[in-house]
């Protein structure tokens, strides 16, 4: 493929102006999505295919040239920056003494399954979810409980009659919370968040809330971070989030732990230091900063076009592929594709897309609502979608019709 290689972006006036059509060719790279030794298109894992924001690669450039990589720890500055940004777009009051920091979001949840639980102990999840959610609940010798997410007029909802009864049943000690909801793409409102806390105030459960995806809420939706709501409950309450997702540098790596009371702030910490998993590497710090001091005009624009991609992805199967249920995120740039309506099995369908030379998440790694159903990551050039939207249809239209 042939395409014009535009200019990355323009300066007016002191506003970077982005230009998210331009194609960069991720192959060859050690690129975890575009790994492919053909001209397959990857629309699958969770990264976008857009160059980051301007000050975070000068950050990266500056940090070089200095030239000295030496042992780094956390600035005032960039507690200063995190404390602002959740401060001023969540109402989030956070001080330095809340803020942990972690390699990832998925190392800091299994942190916390050793924080609030014993090996044998019952850990609530929901189904569909973020695959390590359950892959880590149970390599970590603790039972996964599952509580299926119902679905109503296209939207995914918490079965709060099913928590309880699966907390009251299997003596649950954790429940993980995914807000924003992947791969659903649901934010959960304040009244569902309330009604979940109350349920697991009353059965004295932890609540860990992986709000990796918090940046990228949609127009019209609202992010309410758990520890907000957590009041009179935050010895029992964590949230994790980090930079990597909201600016598109899940390479570099890094991810924070935000809690409000101080024993369970000593032990999160502690149980941090028994595996030397308290400390971030100098880039990780340097482009986190930057990013909340300095990130907001790129996340602003990289949001408007996202969103124009979920409407095109919405058109399109609308006109084409009628027989697609689209699940439209709250958040995020993943998409949630109900494709049962052709009546394959999971490996087939996931195959047919492959052979059609397109990747998307098959469904069933998310659990068993995942059934026949694909997740297409959106976070791309236009002209990329649109071809890996045709490749889409050819692999429905070449299956068997329609049930
Ligand atoms: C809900 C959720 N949590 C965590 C992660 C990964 O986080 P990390 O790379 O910091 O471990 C992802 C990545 O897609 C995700 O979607």
């Amino acid at each position: 493929m042939l395409y014009p290689k535009p200019l990355f972006f323009l300066i007016l006036e002191n506003t970077v102006l982005y230009n998210f059509d331009e194609i960069i060719d991720r192959r060859h790279t050690g690129s975890l999505k575009w790994h492919y030794s053909d001209d397959t298109i990857a629309l699958w894992v969770a990264d976008m295919d857009f160059r980051a924001a301007q000050p975070i690669l000068n950050t990266i450039e500056r940090v070089g040239h200095h030239g000295v990589l030496g042992y780094t720890k956390p600035t005032a500055a960039l507690y200063q920056a995190i404390i602002n940004w959740h401060g001023s777009r969540y109402g989030l009051a956070l001080d330095k003494q809340h803020i942990l920091f972690s390699h990832g979001v998925i190392p800091s949840l299994a942190l916390m399954l050793r924080v609030f639980t014993e090996a044998g102990e019952a850990i609530l999840v929901n189904d569909p979810i973020y695959t390590p959610f359950m892959t880590k609940v149970r390599d970590n010798g603790r039972r996964l409980i599952l509580s299926p997410l119902t679905e109503a007029e296209g939207r995914y909802h918490l079965d709060l009659v099913d928590i309880e009864a699966k907390i009251v049943e299997h003596e649950v000690k954790l429940y993980l919370l995914c807000n924003p909801h992947n791969p659903g793409g649901r934010v959960w409102t304040a009244d569902e968040l309330e009604a979940l806390l109350v349920i697991c105030k009353k059965h004295d459960v932890a609540i860990v809330s992986d709000e990796i995806h918090q940046d990228l809420t949609l127009s019209g939706h609202e992010f309410i971070p758990f520890l907000q709501l957590a009041k009179g409950y935050e010895h029992k309450v964590v949230s994790i989030t980090s930079m990597t997702k909201t600016f598109n540098v899940a390479g570099i790596k890094g991810a924070m732990i935000f809690a409000k009371d101080e024993a369970l702030i000593k032990q999160i910490n502690q149980q941090q230091r028994l595996r030397d998993e308290h400390d971030l590497n100098l880039f990780a710090y340097e482009v986190m900063a930057s990013a909340y001091e300095k990130g907001g005009e790129w996340l602003e624009q990289v949001l408007a076009y996202i969103e124009a991609n979920i409407d095109l992805v919405c058109d399109f199967l609308e006109k084409h592929l009628p027989n697609i249920t689209v699940m439209r995120p709250d958040a995020s740039y993943l998409i949630w594709l109900d494709c049962s309506a052709y009546g394959q099995d999971d490996q087939t369908l996931y195959n047919q897309f492959r052979d059609a030379k397109v990747e998307l998440s098959g469904g069933i790694q998310y659990g068993n609502e995942g059934h026949l159903k694909m997740r297409l990551n959106v976070a791309c050039p236009q002209v990329i979608l649109i071809e890996g939207l045709n490749r889409i249809h050819t692999a429905l239209s070449d299956m068997s019709q329609p049930l």
